[in-house]
């Protein structure tokens, strides 16, 4: 079965004022500390990158990168470090920034695991939050915007590796015998 694009879910004006909107309350909020924000790759990439763009506080950045167990297209919520930080969080106002809440459990077990090592806070970002599926109740700090439960691309998110550089949020669907 090969995919196609179905249709623009979010456009790049509707992706930048969230972008715009999320950084001023991250300044806001922050106002007079500073933030390590903890980018989740692959998939955060692109929203980290205009993210910081819009927040007015000294920053430090690191990334982590974390898998499910499995291949599914659902996540097992075991989560197994590919790729650890360089920074020590100790004490720093510490905020993960991921592409999308599905589930909650990828980002409910890596805020388990970063709380034993102590930092003074930790929020959670997210771009796009697909509410409906949400499964742990992991409190979500910053949420770009909610979506309906479709499979999305674009943006930083990807099917198989492909469509991460898309600059809008698209919906991708089944097509038999099309070109993908
Ligand atoms: P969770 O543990 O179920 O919340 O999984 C979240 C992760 O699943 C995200 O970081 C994405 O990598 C992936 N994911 C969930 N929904 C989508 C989607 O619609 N498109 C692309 N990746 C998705
Ligand atoms: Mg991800």
């Amino acid at each position: 079965m090969t995919k196609k694009i179905e249709k623009v879910l979010i456009s790049k004006e509707e992706i930048d004022s969230m972008v715009k909107r999320i950084g001023a309350q991250i300044t806001e909020d922050f106002k007079g500390e500073s933030v390590l924000l903890i980018g989740v790759l692959k998939g955060a990439f692109m929203f980290l990158a205009d993210l910081v763009r819009h927040i007015d506080l000294p920053i430090e950045l690191d990334f982590m990168a974390v898998s499910s167990y499995g291949n599914n297209v659902r996540s097992s919520g075991i989560v197994r470090i590919l790729k650890d930080l360089e920074t020590e969080i100790m004490g720093k106002n510490v905020i993960i920034v991921e592409d999308i809440i599905d589930s909650g459990l990828t980002l409910s077990h890596l805020k388990e695991l970063l709380y034993t090592r102590k930092p003074k806070s930790i929020s959670i970002c997210a771009a796009f939050d697909k509410y409906e599926r949400r499964v742990s109740d992991v409190q979500v700090d910053y949420i770009g915007m909610e979506i309906p439960d479709e499979f999305i691309v674009g943006y930083g998110l990807d099917y198989a590796e492909r469509y991460r550089d898309l600059p809008e949020v698209c919906i991708l669907v089944d097509s038999e015998g099309e070109e993908g």
